[in-house]
């Protein structure tokens, strides 16, 4: 056995550091064991493959992934530091996406809660649990602008807005990371996927990207912006082609926006042998261009691929690539690697860490689920239950009593035995009261047959009230599951509708990855809670909610489509020539037609679908009714260096306490480039008692109205705005403007 190179020594603050810089140890190593540094591998074989400790031993393996379990990460991080000749410790990866052990509901369902500091408490609790299991680093948040609910990875993203997903996103990030990545529980994050992947063409996973370059740099690359403001120590390459150079090669925003731009200092990991597909995507002839294009473009590690390991010395002996760049690739390594403590503490004592699923780690897990949960439809105030009126109650469909399922996407840790299902939660509020009548209906989601369907009606018709439970299971969201047809699955609109036709009340809760089209649904239920997957706690969440214990006060992150024909629908549209118009429209026959076929009265609407969504961006109801009124502004022009301030009272004029989120947009009416209709800018979360008002107050200034003007700068420009605060993303207007 090789005794490692490094030594310590302690400080003055008695913490041990290593005696070495990262550039002495850079000094030492051989260009193999350079090499290896930037090689991340696959490690979820069990028992561990030979090949894997052999490259290990001799320093051909920097970091792995797919490894989350105490012993094993020891075990492997021994042959590292006790068995290779530097004794340079690993970087264990791993996809925290949203909980390791203890689920938090998908982060399209966070995204809902509008509440960063939820996000935050969250990923650390979701850290701390993978850093007890040997987890240095995770790949979240996913930060990808997601317009199109068709796509899988949805589930994964903060929604379709910039500022919520980089404010979300930059929450998550700190959250993972604290700002000590050598403190307790600390684990890198790693911003991803860099950059366009969520505008993959018609919502098909890895098809191609289409962004024109305003778009590029005013939408999806403005999360990335925030999130590298808020220290992310790690970005990960997109799989995607964007405007004909794929991501993973695309120098111009790595090593341009990322790297010049934007002064990122950390490190760049590829996706999944993404360079190796540099090839398939036709970019490149062999590995050994594939890596040369990384490489030069600024990709520093290489993960579950061959490309790095295969070529970079001979393209450095080639003299294609220099010895300084591999220097600096590696020096991000080992920065990290020192950053995190690793090489003073190698190890992981599991005993020095709360245990999983805390009672503090369920805490959240519960609020998280609460918060995210946005109540869609509530007619006649069916909802909150009124326990003292309900004798029983009957429990419907697939997902009533699923645990697996409620995870959603993304769930390597986790585990169903686990999870709280609304079945559960349901019979213990229950319990002793009120009647509980349960049948499915149906199997699965996407069961079709019908043959459950008589027990189902037989159970509503002996309750007061039937709670349906339908949606997607976890499977048919994420990654490579992206899907043509997003109403909800098999035969469950057919059972909601026999249900309904029962005539007893009907609440419906979905739990889906995504927005579904639920217009068929809406007129066959009274109320409709979209719960997206909840998580672990996600039955106590939506039990509280329903019985009224708790008042659900999500908003959505994106726009729900009336029907597929509509994607992409998303609110911070462009404005385009020919707006469309309500009075424009008539209706024949239910189809919507244009006045005339001429050139007045020509816009942009659907001849069957209109152009309003189903649900707007921003929109979910709560049991209180918030009014906004006495729009204010203090001035009707600022000057550049000055603030506007705004101000609006919010009334709760229902008879029960109600959570508002106060939401603040602009419109730049023109520009030196066309300018969305609406732009998020700021938003305030209020709970307030029946009666009760209180005066909400906002601030811009110019730094809130820069965008990437046409000539590329960055900067507001002069001229009019419009404003709207509002409780979704329609609302009371005012103007401004900003002086030269
Ligand atoms: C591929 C996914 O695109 C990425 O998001 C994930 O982190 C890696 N696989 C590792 O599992």
């Amino acid at each position: 056995m090789n005794s490692p190179i490094l030594t310590h020594s302690a400080t003055h603050t008695g913490r041990e550091v290593p005696e070495d810089t990262v550039d002495s140890l850079l000094s030492k190593m051989t260009l193999e064991e350079k090499i290896g540094q930037l090689q991340q591998v696959d490690a979820s074989a069990d028992p561990f493959p030979d090949d894997l400790i052999d490259g290990v031993r001799t320093g051909r393996i920097g970091s792995v992934i797919n490894l989350a379990q105490t012993d094993a990460c020891n075990r492997i991080q021994r042959v590292a530091v006790e068995e290779s000749r530097l004794g340079i410790p690993l970087l264990m990866g791993r996809d925290v996406i949203h909980g390791f052990r203890t689920i938090f509901p998908i982060p399209l369902g966070q995204a809902a809660a509008w509440n960063p500091d939820l996000v935050r408490e969250a990923a650390r609790i979701a850290a701390v649990e993978a850093r007890s299991q040997g987890v240095h680093w995770t790949f979240a948040p996913m930060i990808d602008i997601s317009r199109d609910p068709r796509w899988g990875r949805i589930a994964e993203s903060f929604g379709e807005d910039p500022y919520l997903t980089g404010l979300l996103g930059s929450a998550m990030v700190e959250g993972f990371q604290t700002d000590d990545l050598s403190g307790h529980g600390a684990i890198l994050a790693c911003a991803k996927h860099f950059v366009g992947y969520g505008a993959s063409e018609s919502g098909r996973d890895y098809s191609a990207t289409n962004i024109p370059a305003n778009e590029l740099r005013n939408i999806y690359l403005e999360p990335f912006r925030r999130v590298v403001e808020a220290g992310a120590a790690t970005l990960m390459t997109s799989f995607s082609d964007i405007d004909g150079v794929p991501a993973t090669a695309n120098g111009a925003l790595l090593n341009g926006v990322l790297r010049s731009d934007w002064a990122f200092d950390g490190l760049v990991v590829s996706d999944w042998n993404a360079i190796n597909e540099l090839i398939v995507h036709g970019l490149c002839e062999d590995g050994r261009s594939a890596a040369a294009e990384a490489a030069l473009a600024g990709v520093d590690m290489e993960m579950a691929g061959d490309a790095y390991a295969r070529h970079l010395a001979g393209l450095i002996e080639d003299g294609v690539l220099s010895i300084s760049l591999i220097d600096s690739m590696v020096a991000r390594v080992l920065r990290l690697k020192q950053q995190l403590g690793l090489f003073e503490r190698p190890y992981t004592d599991a005993a020095g860490f709360d245990p999983l699923v805390s009672d503090r780690a369920l805490k959240v897990a519960y609020e998280s689920a609460v918060e995210s949960l946005v109540l869609l439809k509530n007619a006649g105030a069916v909802l909150p239950l009124r326990e003292a009126q309900l004798g029983s109650i009957a429990v419907i469909g697939p997902l009533a009593d699923a645990p697996h399922e409620q995870m959603g996407t993304w769930v390597f840790d986790g585990q169903k035995s686990d999870s709280v299902t609304p079945l559960q939660a349901l019979r213990q509020q229950c319990s002793g009261k009120i009647q509980v009548n349960y049948a499915p209906g149906l199997e699965t989601s996407r069961s079709r047959t019908h043959d459950l369907f008589g027990a189902a009606e037989t159970a509503v018709l002996k309750s007061d009230v039937a709670l349906v439970f339908l949606g997607e299971e976890s499977i048919l969201s994420g990654e490579a599951h992206s899907r043509a047809d997003i109403r909800l699955p098999g035969a469950q609109s057919e059972l909601l509708a026999r249900i309904k036709a029962l005539g007893k009340p009907v609440v419906t809760v979905v739990l889906a990855g995504r927005p579904l089209v639920i217009s068929e649904n809406l007129p066959n239920t009274d109320a409709l809670l979209y719960a997206w997957h909840p998580g672990t706690m996600g039955g106590p969440a939506i039990t509280a909610v329903l019985f009224g214990k708790e008042a659900p006060r999500g908003k959505l992150p994106v726009t729900f489509p009336k029907s597929v024909g509509q994607i992409p629908i998303y609110y911070n549209h462009k404005n385009t020539g020919r707006p469309p118009n309500a009075s424009e429209m008539i209706l024949i026959d239910d189809i919507e037609v244009g006045a005339l076929q001429t050139s007045l009265g020509m816009s942009a609407f659907y001849l069957d679908d209109g152009f309003e969504p189903l649900f707007p961006f921003g929109f979910g109801l709560s049991y209180g009714h918030c009014e906004l009124e006495d729009l204010e502004l203090s001035q009707p022009e600022i000057g550049q260096g000055e603030q506007l301030k705004i101000r609006v009272s919010a009334r709760n004029t229902g008879g029960r306490t109600g959570f508002e989120t106060v939401q603040l947009y602009i419109r730049d009416i023109t520009g030196s480039l066309t300018r969305p209709v609406k732009e998020l800018k700021a938003f305030k979360r209020l709970s307030l008692e029946p009666g009760r008002c209180e005066v909400v107050e906002f601030e811009l200034g110019a730094a809130d109205l820069s965008f990437y003007r046409r000539d590329g700068s960055f900067g507001p420009e002069p001229g009019r705005f419009c404003l709207w605060v509002s409780t979704s993303s329609e609302g009371l207007q005012a103007e401004f403007s900003l002086g030269a």
